[in-house]
């Protein structure tokens, strides 16, 4: 079995680091950790020794009888090490050639790849130096798992905190299984429908569940991904490790894909958003009266569009449901909006739980995956446009 290098470092989330260890050995990793001084203060050495049934290292000049250089071997030792958590100060030493304890000193001599499982202050994660070190760090192939949002030890509710333990271990998992390869990626989806107001009980909209695009978020997720899904109004839940924008209208889809598009380097457009709004939207109920009602609609922003004018590095990825000719309209949507894949299928699947698609890729190929239910088909969509 596979040898984890488990690095804990000061972060009040140090306690985590319990769990991950008994996570670890329960599917049958062997691991051995190194703490940091200030670690220690949180955590003491004696609960992640007893979990990983071995001496936790901490000081890198402790007499020992065996005459192993011990940061070395264990920087032999590891296929890989997990850092987690991992304080802003570990990310800053590393990144600038320091290793004056035994963790970064092991950093620094190991060749085995290094995954950094970031957890801090809001403030702290913000800060321009850190996002600055992160950038060179990931161009020499270090690794790092984002913290989610939730309520932070320093009492607020923001992005900081450790991903969470059974995912960090998913994530390690993977890694041997070669499946982490949207790790470091920023990935913005757009799913359901979009609603159109035409006055306070009234709108115009579709059969869209958004049940293609929450599935094809969990598993960019599950890939390593960092996702931020802008969703119309659906029933399904938000996940706590997916950015969820709730959206009503074709308009504030537009506006928060603007938003965020620059940040990202994958869009995907699940969403069906409505080609037109009502022209006029009146603050009070519209009452009915003799003859007929006529409603004038105007065009929406066409998204996928106006997203591809602003490609740069970007990859596009666009969905389309068509009643006929649908390789060739999909086609025609592909080379329109200058995608890299379009993703047909025929509206008889709009709202149901299974789908069957065509995935056109930007050398006009096409691959026909069999009809299947929409969480099991994500995997294979992910996995064909992304890999
Ligand atoms: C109670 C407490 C909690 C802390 N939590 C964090 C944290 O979550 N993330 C972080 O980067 N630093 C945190 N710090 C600051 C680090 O402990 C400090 O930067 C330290 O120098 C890190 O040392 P190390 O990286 O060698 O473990 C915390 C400090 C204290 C006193």
């Amino acid at each position: 079995m596979k040898n984890i290098l488990l690095g804990v470092s000061g972060g009040i989330a140090a306690y985590k680091s319990a769990n991950i260890i008994s996570k670890l050995k329960k599917k049958g990793y062997n691991v051995r950790v190194i703490m940091t001084k200030n670690a220690t203060e949180i955590i003491t050495p004696l609960t992640l020794e007893t979990l990983a049934r071995d001496r936790v290292v901490v000081d890198m000049w402790e007499k020992k009888y065996n005459y192993d250089v011990e940061h070395i071997s264990l920087a032999d030792w590891a296929d890989l090490i997990l850092v987690a958590p991992t304080t802003l100060n570990i990310i800053g030493k590393i990144a600038n050639g320091i290793a004056d304890d035994m963790l970064t000193t092991v950093i620094s001599a190991s060749k085995a790849p290094v995954y950094f499982a970031l957890a801090m202050n809001v403030n702290m994660y913000e800060n321009p130096i850190l996002i600055e070190n992160i950038t060179k760090l990931k161009k020499f192939g270090y690794n790092f798992i984002e913290s989610d949002e939730g309520f932070l030890a320093c009492n607020v509710n923001a992005k900081g905190r450790l991903k969470d333990e059974e995912e960090i271990v998913k994530i390690v998992e993977n890694h041997f299984t070669k499946e982490n390869f949207l790790i470091g990626k920023k990935i913005l989806i757009t799913a359901g429908p979009t609603e159109e107001r035409l006055d306070p009980i009234r709108f115009l909209s579709n059969h869209s569940t958004g049940k293609m695009g929450y599935a094809i978020a969990k598993k960019c997720v599950e890939f390593g991904a960092e996702v931020i899904l802008i969703s119309g109004p659906t029933n399904l839940e938000n996940q706590n490790n997916i950015e969820t924008i709730r959206v009503k209208s074709a308009l504030e889809m537009y506006d928060e894909c603007l938003k965020h598009f620059s940040k990202i380097d994958i869009f995907i457009s699940t969403a069906a958003v409505a080609d037109y709004r009502p022209k006029v939207t009146s603050d009070k109920k519209i009452k009915k009266s003799e003859g007929n009602l006529i409603i004038e609609l105007e065009r929406n922003p066409d998204i996928l569009l106006e997203m591809s004018k602003l490609k740069e590095h970007q990859k596009l990825i666009g969905f389309c449901a068509e009643s006929e000719n649908l390789i060739e309209n999909a086609m025609g949507k592909l080379k329109r909006k200058n995608l890299d894949f379009i993703v047909a299928n025929s509206v008889e699947y709009f709202s149901k739980d299974n789908n069957k698609v065509f995935i056109i890729s930007k050398d006009e190929s096409i691959k026909e995956l069999e009809e299947m239910p929409k969480e099991y088909l994500a995997e294979f969509i992910v996995k064909s446009i992304v890999k």
